[in-house]
């Protein structure tokens, strides 16, 4: 089957945005990527944007961008897959060009969270596990349902505060590297460790921030591509999962079933060895949400053995040089983590990655030309893996 290539990309710096507003964002992301393309938005037919909201003021996002950006009179619509929106709305986007009912198709993922305040956020998104019966009865937040990952990981696997926190080191290393990411400092062990409880064995810098900010792609179907540009970058698949919200269901907290079956579907229309798939790929971006995610992560896309996961970040074997990069851009801990466009982000990030293109310190050798997403909503309520090449 055809594949949907990206021909464009753009992304704003993610952080506290205060002076730019909704649409504004939107619009740089936007733009940067129509002038990556070489595309005007005359030749955009159908818009979906990745957004969560809730906590910001636009409760229709899609209409509100589409006027901004001038493409008043085609298709758009908002997509939503909690903090996978942005995977989702790619899915729906190559979907739509691959079919040939969009020629091409511009994806957004746009977040203001901080035009709320942080505590109201961290209840909103906890809200987005299983309201009824958690939620409403144990008051669950995010940071408390990965401290309960977190901990079952450490007793029956046996790693420590310290291991986890190598995540984090590695993440705001790569951070540091990156202009558009939200956080640029680099932190050590013992500075995570000091960093205050948030959900014990979580602590601040064990979390990923409340994000504003925003990213673009422009998509077109693989026949089309070369009409556009001479870096074309092929979504090969879309491996989708859906879980259950209500954790009492899942059968242990070591990792999540969603992301197992996307990866599996992922990895055969891809031709990726599944005992193997490092071997294939030259990097991947993964939910980092928290430090604990990136570990469960590791596993269950099959770089490692269960249980095995915080060795690999100990050894460095996911950082440039190691068996396989994870998070050159700092990742959600320290690029950020604005809901529904975090996996517009990555996306964004393998492009640049693919096309030899990255900021220098954090280019990848690419080989192999393959790189991987991994992109997880909710508590593990949905999860999206998908395969990109040259
Ligand atoms: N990592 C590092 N520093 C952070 C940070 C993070 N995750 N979050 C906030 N900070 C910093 C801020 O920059 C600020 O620094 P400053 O005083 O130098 O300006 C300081 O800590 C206080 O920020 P504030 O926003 O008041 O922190 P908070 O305690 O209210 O919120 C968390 C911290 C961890 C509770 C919040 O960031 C959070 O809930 N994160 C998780 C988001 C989430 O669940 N996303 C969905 C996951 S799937």
């Amino acid at each position: 089957m055809e594949s949907a290539a990206v021909i464009g990309v753009g992304i704003t710096r993610y952080g506290r945005i205060t002076d730019r507003s909704f649409a504004e964002i939107a619009f740089e992301a936007a733009w940067e990527a129509m002038r990556d393309a070489g595309v005007d938005r005359e030749g955009v037919d159908l818009l979906v944007v990745g957004n969560v909201g809730g906590w910001s003021s636009e409760p229709l996002p899609a209409v509100t961008i589409s006027e901004y950006l001038g493409l008043d009179g085609n298709g758009s619509m908002r997509v939503e897959a909690a903090c996978a929106s942005g995977s989702a709305a790619i899915k729906v986007a190559a979907d739509a060009v691959t079919s040939g009912q969009s020629e091409v198709a511009m994806v957004i993922g746009v977040e203001r969270m901080n035009e709320s305040p942080v505590t109201n956020v961290v209840e909103l998104i906890g809200r987005a596990g299983n309201y009824f019966w958690e939620f409403e009865n144990f008051g669950l937040t995010f940071p408390a349902y990965y401290a309960l990952y977190a901990n079952s990981y450490m007793q029956i696997y046996g790693a420590k505060e310290e291991d986890l926190a190598e995540v984090a080191v590695k993440n705001h290393y790569y951070g540091s590297l990156n202009p558009k990411a939200y956080f640029r400092q680099r932190v050590t062990v013992d500075d995570v460790m000091k960093s205050r409880y948030v959900a014990w064995p979580l602590k601040l810098l064990d979390c990923s921030p409340i994000t504003d900010g925003a990213a673009a792609l422009i998509v077109t179907s693989e026949g089309k591509a070369r009409e556009f540009t001479d870096t074309p970058v092929y979504i090969r698949s879309i491996g989708t999962g859906t879980g259950t919200s209500n954790i009492s269901r899942r059968d242990d907290l070591l990792g999540f079933d969603a992301v197992r079956k996307a990866a599996r579907e992922a990895y055969r229309r891809a031709g990726i060895d599944p005992s193997r798939p490092h071997r294939q790929i030259d990097l991947a971006l993964v939910h980092d949400c928290f430090t604990i995610a990136e570990v469960m992560a590791y596993e269950d896309l099959g770089f490692v053995r269960r249980g095995e996961g915080y060795m690999l970040v100990k050894e460095h074997q996911t950082y440039i040089g190691g068996i396989v990069p994870v998070n050159t851009d700092g990742g959600l801990k320290a690029k950020g983590h604005p809901i529904g466009a975090t996996g517009v982000g990555m996306a964004v990030e393998v492009v640049k990655q693919l096309r030899r293109a990255a900021d220098p310190q954090r280019q990848v050798d690419v080989r192999n030309g393959v790189a991987l997403t991994h992109n997880v909503g909710g508590t593990g309520h949905y999860a999206y893996v998908a395969i990109y090449s040259i």
